[in-house]
């Protein structure tokens, strides 16, 4: 037996989920009329409804003892501490350092991190309003009228997502693109109707050595000098974002140009960092320092509220609850926001990157799943199409909701129709609709069974106000949070990650092999050496 099925609230979690698997929700309401508003969290202006879980207050009160047993307690203080948590790279993961007040410290080696941090925020705000003044101009003179981010993964997914989740707040006269994909289409798109002479790119990479952003990078680049006719123009039309100065300086950027993020930040954690400098562009410093209250109003509510009241422990524990003792494989993450529509993408590599892991942070195997598959779109389109299966198909898939109550394009009765649609979602997916009632609505017998729904089926509304960038703070924070609380149970290290790396290495030695005819003895299993030479045929 693991150390983790050992723990006597997982053992006891095991026994209670046999006695409460057959439960239904209808029941559960039925025999608690004050479920609805007793089962719910409030914290940092998040209203998370999570009654319509499959939970009694013995599986509530087991999670949290499970989550006592797993230390949380003492690995949140060591992640605010800046302890080196990130134990298999022997770094600190702060990236709660990069939204506190200015007057905290959180010392790493000894060294107060928040100073360097405001220092990094006053660089991005006083460039940020150059561009938007129109006062930084490109090479020739003219305003900067596009903004291209190119980046992928962590240097990516935050900014596009944040972009497109603030466009309310954005800044209209500009074009905002995101290039990340080293295929070729995808740089060739975003900048077919931009002027060179009056974009700007950002080169977001951690490390500058990553394949695919170089490539693009480097393309950036020549694009720009074939369209401005001198390597000059390179200085006026090229910022970095990385902690990797000496690489930065190689591409060709100026040192000056160049924002910096720290080690202590992991990719998928950053774009509150640095990385967010395209999210500065378009909607001003002011709204990205309110951004950053968001995360941090969340991140406060999570270093203190008590674990039962605790948004982030509670939904991290619902997950592992679900994928650990259902056997639930996937969690639906649908904002009724269309704003929102890059957030699942974005959660996808928050989620999965962080705890897609088999090992314990001692090495030995994980006695139980990890990470479910995060995956979603915004409602109501998702009704439309795979809404279906969450209904009326065979796999139990937890939802979360995500609703705000003030549209912010307020147009006829469309948001009354939207939130409607949340609603009756969640309330369809518990209750269902028995044969009985079916029969009673005069179907014919033979679709009765085509027309019943079991229900049972478990989510969480998390209800806002509205979507301002404080609000988007604080839900990125909450999942960051969840995605800990969940690795704290299953004892992995959220914030490394080996898995890429075979993939990475493999396609380097792949590179030269598609240069040149391939050698005689193939290199690679049959299948890829043959694929290999067919590809060679195929591309002449
Ligand atoms: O390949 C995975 C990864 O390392 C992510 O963790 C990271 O966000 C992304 O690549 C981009 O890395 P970088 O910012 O160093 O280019």
């Amino acid at each position: 037996m693991s150390a983790l099925t050992a723990r006597p609230a997982w053992q006891a979690l095991a026994a209670h989920h046999r006695q409460v698997r057959g439960v239904h929700l209808r029941d559960l309401f039925a025999a608690d009329p004050g479920r609805g508003e007793r089962l719910a969290a409030e914290g940092a202006g998040v209203y998370l409804d999570y009654s319509k879980n499959r939970v009694t207050d013995e599986t509530l009160r087991l999670l949290v003892r499970l989550a006592d047993e797993s230390g949380l307690r003492a690995r949140i203080e060591a992640m605010f501490r800046g302890e080196r948590i990130n134990a298999t790279e022997g770094r600190a993961a702060l990236h709660v350092a990069l939204r506190a007040p200015a007057g905290a410290a959180i010392l790493v080696d000894g060294a107060n991190v928040v100073p360097q941090v405001h220092a990094v925020l006053d660089r991005m705000a006083a460039f940020a309003e150059r561009v938007r003044s129109g006062a930084w101009t490109g090479h020739g003179g003219k305003r900067i009228a596009a903004v291209v981010n190119i980046g992928i993964g962590g240097s990516d997914l935050g900014p596009a997502m944040a972009y497109r989740a603030l466009a309310h707040y954005s800044d209209r006269t500009r074009a905002f693109r995101f290039v990340s994909n080293v295929d070729a289409t995808d740089f060739v798109e975003a900048t077919r109707d931009l002027d060179p002479a009056q974009t700007l790119f950002i080169v977001s990479s951690k490390t500058f050595t990553t394949q695919e952003t170089m490539a693009n990078a480097r393309s950036a680049r020549e694009w720009l000098v074939r369209g401005l006719g001198t390597q000059a123009a390179v200085a006026k039309h090229f910022v970095a974002v990385s902690t990797n100065a000496a690489e930065v300086a190689r591409f060709g950027i100026d040192p000056a140009n160049m924002f910096e993020f720290w080690d202590w930040v992991g990719g998928r954690y950053s774009m509150d960092s640095a990385i967010g400098l395209a999210t500065m562009l378009a909607v001003g410093a002011d709204h990205f320092r309110a951004l950053l209250g968001g995360f941090r109003e969340m991140d406060e509510h999570f270093r203190s509220a008590p674990f039962a009241r605790n948004l982030p422990v509670l939904m991290g524990l619902l997950a592992v609850w679900y994928a650990d003792f259902f056997g639930a494989q996937s969690v639906a993450v649908l904002p009724y926001e269309q704003y929102l529509a890059r957030f699942p993408a974005y959660l996808q590599q928050l989620t999965m990157e962080s705890n897609g892991k088999h090992v314990t942070l001692d090495g030995a195997p994980v006695a139980a799943d990890t990470s479910p598959v995060y995956w979603g779109e915004p409602g109501t389109n998702g009704q439309h199409s795979f809404y279906q299966l969450l209904h009326q198909g065979t796999r139990l898939v937890p939802c979360d909701f995500i609703a705000f109550a003030q549209p912010l394009n307020p147009l006829g009765d469309h948001h009354d129709l939207l939130i409607a649609n949340v609603l009756a979602q969640g309330e369809a997916l518990a209750f269902g609709r028995t044969a009985d009632e079916v029969r009673a609505e005069g179907v014919a017998e033979r679709l009765v069974p085509h027309r019943t729904f079991e229900g049972n089926r478990p989510s969480n509304t998390l209800l806002l106000e509205r979507l301002t960038p404080a609000a988007l703070g604080r839900l990125v924070a909450l999942y960051e949070h969840s995605v800990f609380t969940q690795a704290a149970i299953w004892d992995i290290n959220p914030f490394d990650q080996w898995g890429v790396e075979l993939g990475k290495a493999l396609a380097q030695r792949i590179v030269p092999e598609l240069a040149a005819a391939p050698p005689g003895a193939p290199a690679h299993d049959s299948s890829t050496s043959a694929l290999i030479r067919r590809y060679l045929q195929l591309r002449r």
